[in-house]
């Protein structure tokens, strides 16, 4: 790996993922699906039948149009967050960003803005020019941390999660760059 991608903060280091962590990332993953089941419009149960070589090819695909940020302590992965690239020439300066999740010993101390910085860097080097996010609109946390990191909300995407005969809707969030 490229010591320049990695950054450490108090002894947490914000990396990319690589291969190695296929075990580590789906761990991370299934825990961020099944304590937080209205935050995500990813399923556990549908999560968790996935075999291992998904999880692995996952990682394997990673680099070209999306890149996954790993936030981790003695080498425990301890949050994540991952970008994708729209897929054609007029939707290429999109980044989307997903998955962002800090383990709950860790919150508080800013793991989130870390990773959303990375995946803003690996952006600007892709040509992304608009960083977009859902986020449900009870999840002060999380609007906070983004606001935080320079999203604005541009809209609501009414009843975007069902769960346990709840609808959710999600605020939906950008950041430009070079105007904030
Ligand atoms: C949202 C989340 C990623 C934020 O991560 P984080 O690294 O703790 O982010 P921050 O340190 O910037 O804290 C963000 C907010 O969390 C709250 N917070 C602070 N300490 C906290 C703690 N110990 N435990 C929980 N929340 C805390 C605060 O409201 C804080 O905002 P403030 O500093 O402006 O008051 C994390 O709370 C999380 O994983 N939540 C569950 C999954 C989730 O909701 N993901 C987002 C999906 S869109």
């Amino acid at each position: 790996m490229d010591a320049k991608t990695e950054t450490t903060l108090n002894n947490i280091i914000i990396r990319p993922a690589q291969v190695g962590d296929t075990q580590a990332f789906r761990a991370l993953r299934l825990e961020a699906l099944q304590n937080h089941p209205e935050a995500f419009s990813s399923d556990f149960e549908m999560n968790v039948r996935h075999p291992p070589t998904y999880w692995e090819k996952r990682l394997r695909s990673l680099g070209k149009e999306d890149m996954l940020y790993f936030a981790a302590h003695d080498n425990n992965l301890i949050g994540m967050c991952g970008i994708y690239q729209g897929n054609s020439p007029k939707t290429w300066h999109n980044g989307n960003l997903w998955g962002v999740y800090v383990r709950p010993q860790w919150r508080g101390i800013k793991i989130a803005e870390a990773l959303i910085q990375k995946c803003v860097e690996w952006g600007q080097k892709h040509g992304i020019k608009i960083y977009k996010l859902g986020v449900v609109a009870t999840n002060l946390p999380a609007i906070r941390c983004y606001a935080r990191c320079g999203f604005k909300v541009y809209g609501i995407e009414p009843q975007a999660i069902f769960y346990n005969d709840s609808m959710y809707d999600e605020l939906l969030m950008a950041k430009t760059t070079g105007t904030d």
